[in-house]
């Protein structure tokens, strides 16, 4: 089904005017297509949580246009926060901070807390420039399901319930922001993702990883077990009784040739999707969600997932695989 004539924009302008009106307007940041809404506006909150199905007890990130911009919206910022938004900012690190009166406990499910984030993507910044309001938006999907990486996956899965979606091609970055809690002496990620942790124990040496997360009681709301999956089922490479899969119809995702050599038997598989040719973890990542959405497409009976290695993006990338094989 083709998106509503006018739905997927570039028009900034518009967009940005949908916005301080009280509508939902998807857009691209460098991570993932997020679905905004004026933050200090409860009902434009309360439409993002219904357009997608998303539980009240996982809160959103509030995105501004530049570092300054959060001060109205914190109590505090504790020097540690400002040196890593002078080191990251803007760019996929989102930093939870001590929420100040303003923001509504909608948007940060009634914790004493905000996650905000400065995205650097041209057409995010230039809408949250001419917006002029705080703009909450968790990623443009359904709730549990795969993020999308540009304006026709935000169509396909959340079209009606949009007033815009501002087009800026495919993400770069294509896994969500990293997620760090800065309000205690130590920072603890909450969440892996586009800023490595290498990178940010580099500016403020060591951090710590939140504990493992349990659905009942998530450490951090949100931080469900099962997220980030395709409707077809997932199994890790290392979990899969390739024996039992004989004759069905089986897709593989991998990093590269070589570590679907490694991770696979000989086997015919319907359909392999190869990030890489060179085993790049940028690049792997950029691709990660739309090969995933690929093979979810096929009618398989299940995708087998090749893991990354476990370092720089290849965390974030293993956590998203982490959580979709819960489906
Ligand atoms: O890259 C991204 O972060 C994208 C783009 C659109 O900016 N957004 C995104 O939002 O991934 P979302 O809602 O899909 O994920 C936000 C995560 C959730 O896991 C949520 O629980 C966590 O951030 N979060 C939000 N506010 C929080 C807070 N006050 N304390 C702890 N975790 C929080
Ligand atoms: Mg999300």
């Amino acid at each position: 089904m083709s998106p509503a004539p006018g739905l997927i924009s570039t028009d900034i302008d518009r967009a940005a005017q949908i916005l301080r009106e009280g509508g939902l307007v998807a857009f691209a940041t460098e991570t993932v297509y997020g679905l905004g809404a004026n933050a200090l506006n409860v009902e434009a909150v309360a439409r993002v949580f219904a357009a997608k199905n998303r539980p009240h007890f996982d809160p959103l990130i509030v995105h501004v246009a530049d570092a300054s911009k959060i001060e109205p919206l914190v109590t505090r910022i504790p020097p540690i926060a400002r040196t890593l938004a002078d080191a990251f900012w803007p760019g996929p690190l989102t930093l939870v901070l001590p929420k100040s009166e303003i923001v509504p406990d909608l948007v940060t499910s009634g914790l004493s807390t905000v996650a905000v984030r400065v995205p650097s993507h041209a057409l995010a910044q230039e809408l949250l420039k001419r917006a002029d309001v705080p703009v909450a938006a968790p990623s443009a999907n359904p709730f549990g399901r795969l993020s999308p990486t540009c304006a026709e996956h935000v169509a396909e899965s959340l079209g009606d319930a949009v007033d815009l979606i501002l087009d800026g091609g495919p993400t770069t970055v294509g896994v969500e922001s990293t997620v760090l809690d800065v309000t205690g002496s130590i920072p603890v990620v909450l969440r892996d993702g586009g800023i490595t942790r290498e990178e940010i124990e580099e500016v403020v040496g060591p951090v710590e990883s939140r504990r493992t997360s349990n659905d009942s009681a998530p450490s951090a709301p949100g931080m469900l077990s099962s997220h980030y999956a395709p409707g077809t089922s997932l199994v890790l490479s290392e979990d899969a009784d390739f024996e039992s899969l004989a004759g069905r119809r089986v897709g593989v995702l991998a990093l590269s040739t070589a570590t679907l050599r490694e991770c696979v038997p000989q086997v015919s598989f319907e359909s392999v999707e190869v990030l890489t040719g060179d085993e790049s973890l940028t690049t792997a990542a950029a691709g990660f969600f739309a090969a995933l959405r690929r093979l979810d497409a096929q009618r398989l009976d299940v995708i087998v997932a090749c893991p990354f290695p476990d370092h720089g993006l290849g965390r974030a990338l293993n956590d998203r695989l982490q959580r979709a094989r819960h489906s």
